[in-house]
């Protein structure tokens, strides 16, 4: 039914029958914040931001909801009104019956072209949209052709409604917000000025206008307005059949005012004949603007449909530039889909883990593991500016080794937590390390470890245990005692960061789960919980600084550290082997860094510091693999969590095997897991998670269970998020440690069932990418914004295709199958 080809080298492709799916949306976005979800029907939302949204807000379900589209109207002269984007009720009741109407969508990077033939009249609509990426405009380029063989006329009517206000407010107050509108009409649209932004915290004068304006092929404007949604659908009409629309009713003319309604982007043009073959074009501008100006120069700016092709033309080689990685295998799909994989992490960095339809949550921006690991793409494709990058994300760390988690769009931006809720998510010291690595080892650049960086200070202390009332600083650093902001090299942060996390551990020996880890949704076992997964990451960790602390571009220099930081080097296995005793250890640290934090300094050798980080990993692994291996015949796998009772979560339970993939990830990634071990896991993880119809490898065993003394993801339906769904990001990190320890045909088969997953459109249901994870049926959800592109084009590349740095050094090193 949905066919899907490639048309270009990069990516682009076309597909029949788009709109025939609910759930495709494509992103489109500006580098100045406008952000857009766009529909095969043109539905979806558009934004600068939570409080700035100029249509409404939308979630997976809404996106079929004609209050979110950029209707077009062809309006004919018989009496018979036709949308060009498919937004009319009987258009809509016509798709279940033979006498569909046929589409035609191809995408490529940030831009989308729809075709629509309609089925009763000689009507074909072509509707290319995108975003120039210097602007917060979207620029649609709409053709209307008469495919009869007699003439037609019909008069064009755009129907958007202009929603024009923050997000919190799609129910909360949502009525009194339409009264803080200010709607006026202008030669070439509707604009919406609202006099406030709605905030009971405190309302902010408003700073934006909304507006929706077009122009003619001749560059005319429309010859009326329909400003009020009301006035347009009529009392008993709706979107999907507007009163408006049905008699023909005359709109208003330009300089028209009126107060406090909902608005829409009713813009009439007039008449137009066209002779069979012909066509008409106009041209829609949806966006937001500081003040009338800015939109005046975008008039000037956009005149016609040349300029506009011309922008369009520098707005596709621009996006096609921030892709400068390509690959040529024996199958070219796959090479094109990698090109997708490439992208996505774009699309992150402009609209973070929010807004788009299945991200219906959060308030913008990215949190801080996402943040980092998306750092590892842009290394491999535009490593200019990363290092930068790099030192402005240290300064988030805290002295007690925790981290600011949100992440404003400026460098240095921190905040402690988006909703103001203290949580520790006890992962996030794993991947500066992880990212810090990659760039030394692509560059070489060992003086990186030696730059220096501030560190994070809000009233949070005791790695999130207690809050420092009398916290009152304005800035967000840490300070010694006589008021100076403390600066210390980048080694010093990731030093802190690991270290801590290593003395903070639980009744088993284990680091503590804290608020979570990786798995966001491990969240409900706070006091007692432990991650086995992530204890091995902080092993591979100590071991990956203890080598990088015995390069001889490192072993020459003396290493200036915290002076108290000797608290968390010490060296004792009787002391290791004591959980309580490393949890006062710990406490002794972290009350310094609060109370008395001098930013007094000591000297120290980096070999003798690699022996003691050496040690301590050691020490992590051989616990674990005495204490987490669970062994069933030639199977075998490691438990990866202790929940809040204190209980194994992987294991043999009544005859019924529980396993979870992230602790095999991470014990396999940072080397605590032998060979023989691996290939025990291999052996597990293809009996109990792999799943080819679903996209491989799924994160979990079904528990049957509700387990509060876990998390929210116990909740969730089995094979859905993080409750045993494949789950891309641990899925292709699984692939990502096969490959790495030499089992290339097991790690291939790992990222190669991800792809065919997402290619077979007719399960999937998505355009090409990889999609956060695979759900009932193996469907493709939240597609674009997930943390498993960056470690598919890594996978790829350094591991699969093989080519890598190593310090600096490139190494080639392929592990392609013959197939490949
Ligand atoms: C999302 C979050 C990520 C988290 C993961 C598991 O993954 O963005 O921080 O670790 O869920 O809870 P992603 O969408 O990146 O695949």
């Amino acid at each position: 039914m949905c066919k899907l080809e490639f048309i270009d080298v990069n990516g682009s492709f076309r597909m029949e029958n788009a709109d025939r799916f609910g759930g495709l949306y494509f992103p489109l976005a500006s580098e100045l914040g406008l952000k857009s979800a766009v529909s095969p029907t043109l539905a979806g939302d558009a934004k600068t931001d939570q409080n700035h949204f100029l249509l409404e807000p939308v979630s997976i379900l809404d996106l079929k909801d004609s209050r979110s589209s950029r209707n077009f109207w062809c309006v004919l002269t018989d009496g018979q009104a036709w949308s060009a984007t498919g937004q009319s009720a009987w258009q809509q009741a016509l798709k279940f019956t033979p006498e569909e109407e046929h589409t035609t969508l191809e995408a490529g990077y940030m831009w989308q072209k729809l075709t629509r033939d309609a089925s009763k009249i000689p009507l074909r609509s072509t509707i290319r949209s995108f975003i120039p990426y210097g602007k917060n405009v979207e620029i649609h380029r709409i053709r209307v052709e008469n495919t009869g063989e007699q003439e037609l006329s019909f008069t064009p009517v755009t129907a958007v409604p202009i929603y024009a206000r923050s997000a919190d407010n799609i129910r909360d107050h949502r009525h009194v917000t339409s009264l803080l509108n200010r709607i006026y009409t202008t030669e070439y649209g509707v604009h919406v000025a609202p006099a406030m932004s709605f905030d009971e915290r405190g309302h902010q004068k408003g700073d934006a206008i909304y507006f929706v304006d077009g122009i003619d092929e001749g560059g005319k404007a429309p010859v009326q307005f329909y400003p009020v949604q009301e006035d347009f659908t009529g009392e008993d009409g709706t979107l999907l059949n507007p009163r408006a629309i049905a008699e023909r009713a005359e709109g208003c003319g330009a300089g028209y005012r009126i107060d406090g309604q909902e608005a829409l982007g009713g813009l009439k043009f007039s008449e137009v004949t066209l002779q069979p073959g012909e066509n008409a074009e106009y041209i829609l501008f949806l966006g937001t603007a500081g003040d009338e100006e800015e939109i005046s120069r975008l008039h000037e700016e956009y005149k016609n449909q040349q300029d506009v092709d011309r922008e369009f033309e520098r707005n596709r080689q621009y996006w096609l530039s921030k892709v400068n990685i390509s690959f040529a295998g024996g199958d070219p799909d796959f090479d094109q889909y990698m090109n997708w994989v490439s992208f996505q992490p774009e699309l992150r960095r402009l609209f973070g883990c929010s807004f788009l339809p299945h991200h219906d949550y959060g308030r913008g921006g990215r949190g801080w593991r996402d943040l980092w690991q998306d750092c590892l793409a842009l290394l491999l494709m535009n490593p200019d500016g990363v290092r930068q990058m790099l030192l402005s994300n240290f300064a988030g760390v805290r002295v007690d080794g925790t981290n600011a988690t949100i992440i404003g769009n400026r460098p240095g931006e921190f905040k402690a937590d988006r909703n103001s809720i203290t949580r520790v998510w006890m992962d996030h010291g794993v991947w500066p390390l992880i990212t810090t690595k990659l760039y030394i080892d692509q560059t070489g650049d060992f003086a990186l470890l030696f730059e220096k960086a501030r560190y994070f200070r809000d009233a949070q202390i005791m790695r999130g245990r207690e809050k420092d009332a009398a916290f009152t600083q304005e800035d967000c650093w840490q300070r010694e005692t006589d008021g100076r902001i403390y600066e210390a090299s980048i080694l010093e942060h990731l030093l802190i960061q690991n270290l801590a996390a290593f003395w903070e551990t639980g009744d088993h020996n284990i680091i503590r789960l804290r608020d979570a880890d990786w798995n966001d949704a491990l969240d409900m076992a706070g006091k007692n919980g432990e991650s086995v997964a992530f204890t091995n990451a902080y092993a591979g960790n100590l071991l990956s600084l203890a080598e990088l602390l015995e390069q001889k571009e490192i072993a020459k220099r003396d290493v200036e550290l915290l002076q108290d930081l000797a608290i968390l080097l010490e060296r004792d296995t009787e002391l290791y082997n004591d959980t309580e005793k490393k949890q006062e250890l710990l406490k002794r640290y972290t009350r310094v860094c609060a109370d008395h934090f001098t930013g007094a300094k000591i000297r120290i050798d980096p070999k003798e510091l690699a022996a003691n980080l050496r040690e301590k990993a050691l020490w992590m692994q051989e616990h674990i693999r005495g204490q987490e291996w669970i062994s069933d015949g030639e199977q075998g796998w490691f438990n990866s969590y202790y929940d809040d009772h204190g209980r194994q979560l992987d294991g043999i339970r009544d005859g019924e095997k529980q396993m979870m993939l992230t602790g095999q990830v991470f014990s396999i990634m940072s080397g605590t897991a032998s060979e023989e071990q691996i290939r025990a896991i291999i052996k597990s993880a293809d009996e109990l998670l792999y799943d080819p119809g679903c996209g491989g490898y799924r994160l979990n065993t079904d528990f049957h269970e509700v387990k509060m003394d876990m998390g929210r993801m116990f909740g969730f339906a089995y094979g859905e998020k993080e409750n045993g769904a494949v789950f891309s990001h641990m899925a292709v990190m699984y692939g990502y440690a096969l490959y790495s320890k030499g089992f290339a045909k097991e790690g291939f088969q790992v990222l190669d069932t991800l792809y065919r997953q997402s290619m077979n459109l007719e399960v999937s249901r998505m355009y090409p990418g990889i999609p956060e994870y695979f759900g009932r049926g193996g469907k493709g959800l939240y597609s674009y914004l997930t943390g498993a592109a960056s470690w598919y084009l890594l996978t790829v590349v350094l591991q699969m295709y093989g080519v890598r740095g190593e310090g600096g050094d490139l190494i080639i090193e392929p592990k392609l199958l013959a197939q490949q």
